[in-house]
């Protein structure tokens, strides 16, 4: 039985890089695996704009030991991905497929054989179609169901797994799913849906959290959130009200049931404001109190540059056509507040600001706001169109040259005393990127999907590799 204390025995930083069931594994309906949303989404829907699916993605089903050999060879000590729910169990509820707790329990093995330590994710978007047919995440019934299968999880893996995230990126889902309708269901400004999601999936994984605690289980776990670190633009008019409302929208909805245990105390305030109602079950807060977490995930890419609302109806504006579109990434809410565009700050071929910078006030920000909690940076990285030489090898010197900046980012702010454990670049090797489908590369590892997934480690991995050797050479306690 390994314990808690093991996850930073030999290293007190952790090293690593992260993946998603979804868009690695493929084998969509091998071995028992019920139908997923995104199987459905992408087999059926005209959403599915380049007619793209991740019924093979980076075959990381069959390649697995491929992936986790090259992690270990690359210094790399920690490998965080997600469980897919429909494997474990096809409908969502119910019956249990032993294969699929067989295909996470060789992967789980080979981890801790390499020494890679395992943080594994319950959910990271990827719902069984059952349980979207039955209203998916405004279902509330679907709280129960996600516990139910957080508890067989942990039964199955919780002797070897000491890192667990519940829920990936429950803001950035609901908005995907409820606000730009890029992913499925696809429903587009239904503001609605976006909050009420968010609580439902904050309710599931504090009843997840709790159900840990009363197995008596050890280890770390906590909630994943994408850094909605907010700045105002400078000529922002009413700036604290501005803030409020927009750290509310990004944040608070969920990071407050996550590090306090509690809703936001401005929540009436703000259904007000953005005219919404939660439907819930009595004596809810008391779920949200005993499922506190021991840690808080952070995606960090990005922040929300945001200013006053201006004129015009509300609208959201995305890109996932790449240098195919000019949008660029942001929101327009009527009455309340929109993005501001900065012209002096990188942006990638999607439209999405790439601003390191973020790393360091994101982290600070967590620090002070939230009673400087522990951290783990669960996914970080930068998408680029690539091509590889005759040998299949991408100098892929755009991803190096950021990544250096965010992790310069982020050792300022552990050595000011952010308490930050851990790193997992995004991502291990090339991968499904949703909507974006494969064009959009963001692997240390390349993988040519025309030729039998064939893996070539690119240059930032090898960077990567020296990174963290220089790092425990020069720490030597970690
Ligand atoms: C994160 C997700 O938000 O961003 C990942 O957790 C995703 O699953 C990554 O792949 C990159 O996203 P995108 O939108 O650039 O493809």
């Amino acid at each position: 039985m390994r314990k808690k204390e093991d996850v930073f025995s030999r290293n007190d930083f952790l090293w690593g890089s992260g993946t998603a069931a979804y868009q690695c594994e493929g084998a969509w309906d091998a071995d028992g695996k019920g139908l997923g949303e995104w199987d459905y989404f992408n087999h059926n829907s005209a959403l599915n704009i380049h007619n793209e699916d991740g019924d093979n993605a980076s075959n990381f089903y069959y390649d697995y030991e491929k992936d986790i050999n090259l992690m270990a060879e690359g210094s790399q000590n920690a490998y965080r991905f997600s469980i897919s729910w429909a494997r474990i169990m096809p409908t969502g509820y119910g019956e249990v497929n032993q294969q699929g707790i067989d295909f996470y329990n060789r992967v789980i093995n080979y981890c801790l054989e390499k020494g890679i330590e395992p943080n594994v994710t319950l959910f990271h978007y990827d719902l069984p179609y059952e349980l979207a047919r039955q209203g998916g995440w405004l279902n509330h019934k679907i709280t129960d169901y996600f516990n139910e299968y957080a508890k067989i999880c942990f039964e199955a893996f919780g002797d070897r797994v000491k890192m667990w995230s519940t829920i990936n990126e429950p803001r950035y889902y609901s908005y995907c799913t409820n606000i730009v309708g890029n992913y499925p269901p696809n429903r587009r400004l239904d503001f609605q849906s976006y909050f009420q999601y968010q609580y439902n999936l904050m309710i599931a994984s504090s009843k997840a959290i709790r159900s840990f605690k009363e197995m008596g289980l050890d280890g770390y776990i906590g909630v994943v959130h994408d850094n909605g670190h907010v700045e105002l633009d400078p000529d922002t008019i009413n700036p604290d009200e501005v803030y409020e409302m927009a750290d509310f929208f990004y944040n608070t909805l969920i990071l407050e049931p996550s590090l306090l245990g509690k809703l936001p105390d401005n929540l009436e305030k703000m259904k007000q404001k953005y005219g919404f109602m939660i439907l819930h079950d009595i004596n809810e807060e008391e779920i949200f109190r005993e499922g506190v977490g021991n840690y808080i995930g952070i995606n960090l890419y990005n922040r929300q540059y945001v200013k006053h609302w201006e004129e015009g109806e509300s609208e959201v504006f995305h890109n996932n056509k790449g240098t195919r579109s000019n949008s660029l990434e942001g929101i327009r809410l009527e009455s309340l507040f929109e993005s501001s565009f900065d012209p002096h700050v990188r942006r990638n071929k999607w439209g999405r600001e790439v601003n390191p910078r973020v790393m360091y006030t994101g982290l600070m920000e967590l620090k002070e706001k939230y009673n400087n909690p522990l951290i783990l940076v669960t996914e970080n990285g930068h998408g680029i169109y690539e091509s590889p030489d005759e040998n299949d090898y991408v100098e892929d010197n755009e991803r190096i040259e950021i990544f250096s900046e965010f992790l310069d980012n982020l050792l300022k702010a552990k050595k000011e005393g952010a308490d930050v454990r851990g790193y997992y670049h995004w991502s291990t090797m090339d991968l499904y990127s949703w909507i974006n489908g494969y064009e959009k590369r963001y692997g240390l590892v390349r993988v040519d999907f025309e030729d039998n997934y064939k893996r070539t480690p690119k240059k930032s991995y090898y960077w990567f590799k020296d990174f963290i050797n220089n790092y425990y050479s020069n720490n030597r306690n970690g």
